[in-house]
């Protein structure tokens, strides 16, 4: 485990007049650089070569490394390149997407933006649903086993990405049957179905906040929302039921782009708290609690009750909506501020401050 004394030692060695800000080229890669440069950083970008033309078409790196596969980022050599450009890498959903939580705790020795800790909180569905839930949030109910469904469920496979596999039942002999189906078809092991877990499915609308908790400030902005466009789920609407059930289409979440969203002002007061209750109860778990960014998965029902099925403490895809503006972000800074550049704004002001330490890990 990498602790905050050895991340303050490679800090200490840090030349923090030329630090840089760095990440892997994909997810919100360019939200991040864009911010960075407003905010006056040297940007370091950790790229696959068929990425690449992004950043000649956004000229936004300074320094841009080619790698085979992300998972270089653990090689002793490409670290030792980083640390010496004085980078503070920024965690995105890539990071997670191509690392696992002990080779993110472990292995990575380069300062990141964030709290490492709670990267063991947030990986287990079982501890990430206890953290929500001591924050007082308003959980889907869970079910320990099928013959117990008594509503409209979520069948969540462990570790499927994007609500791959994921489906619907209203009782257990429902389940039951589309388990099966779902086996025949090959889309689901027998060992996915017994570790399967059981979320009552909230029906309703999908939210997703996004906060900057910032230690230097002792507080938690609210700086964007939005919503996913996911294929299957979003186009099943556009064939009629006849052919739906001819196909027997699968919903599946594939994440294909993001909506920014304005939410009824009513709702906005328990929006904040939630982000404020969660940070809190993250600085009882694994202190100082979340540092930077983090987003709140929701379900918005038609009697206004906010459902949270997920965290990510960091910054999320949703938040490339609010490049340049977003209302939220408007609301606090004025124009032309988002998550990339808070991000850059935070640091800036930590290395000024002398307090790079505390938030980086
Ligand atoms: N309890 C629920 N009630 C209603 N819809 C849900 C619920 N849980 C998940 N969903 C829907 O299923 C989709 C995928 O679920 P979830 O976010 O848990 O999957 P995931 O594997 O974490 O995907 P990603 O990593 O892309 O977030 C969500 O975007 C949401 O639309
Ligand atoms: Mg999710």
């Amino acid at each position: 485990m990498i602790d905050a004394q050895a991340v303050g030692k490679i800090i200490e060695k840090y030349d923090q007049s030329k630090l840089s800000i760095g990440t892997l080229g994909s997810h919100s890669s360019l939200n991040i650089f864009k911010g960075a440069k407003e905010e006056g950083f040297r940007t370091v970008c950790i790229c696959k070569e068929k990425d690449a033309i992004m950043y000649q078409k956004y000229p936004l790196v300074d320094e841009l490394i080619i790698v085979k596969d992300f998972t270089e980022l653990l090689s002793e050599q490409l670290q030792d390149r980083l640390r010496k450009l004085n980078v503070v890498l920024i965690p995105h959903g890539s990071f997670t997407a191509y690392l696992s939580t002990e080779q993110l705790t472990d292995s990575l020795k380069v300062p990141m933006l964030g709290n490492r800790q709670l990267l063991h909180w947030e990986a287990n569905r079982k501890s990430q649903e206890e953290w929500l839930r001591q924050a007082g949030l308003r959980l889907p109910a869970t079910f320990k086993s099928p013959d117990d469904i008594d509503c409209l469920v979520i069948a969540k496979l462990q570790g499927a990405k994007g609500g791959r596999g994921y489906f619907l039942a209203n009782t257990p002999k429902g389940f039951y049957k589309k388990a099966e189906e779902m086996m025949k078809r090959g889309l689901v092991t027998k060992q996915d179905i017994e570790t399967v877990h059981l979320q009552e499915y909230a029906l309703g609308v999908n939210v997703y906040p996004s906060y900057f908790s910032s230690i230097l400030n002792n507080d938690v902005e609210l700086l964007a929302m939005d919503r996913r466009y996911e294929s299957a789920v979003d186009s099943i609407g556009k064939i009629p039921a006849q052919q739906q059930l001819e196909i027997d289409v699968a919903p599946t979440y594939t994440v294909v782009g993001n909506f920014p969203i304005v939410l009824r002002e009513s709702l906005l007061p328990e929006i904040m708290r939630m982000g404020e209750n969660v940070h809190k109860k993250a600085e009882e778990l694994a202190p100082p609690g979340i540092i930077g960014p983090f987003c709140l998965e929701t379900v918005i029902t038609d009697d206004l009750k906010i459902y949270c099925f997920e965290i990510s403490a960091r910054i999320v895809a949703g938040t490339n909506v609010g490049i340049g503006t977003s209302p939220y972000a408007y609301l606090r800074y004025g124009e032309n501020m988002y998550m990339g550049r808070r991000i850059a704004m935070e640091l800036k002001e930590a290395v000024k401050q002398k307090r790079l330490h505390e938030v980086v890990a």
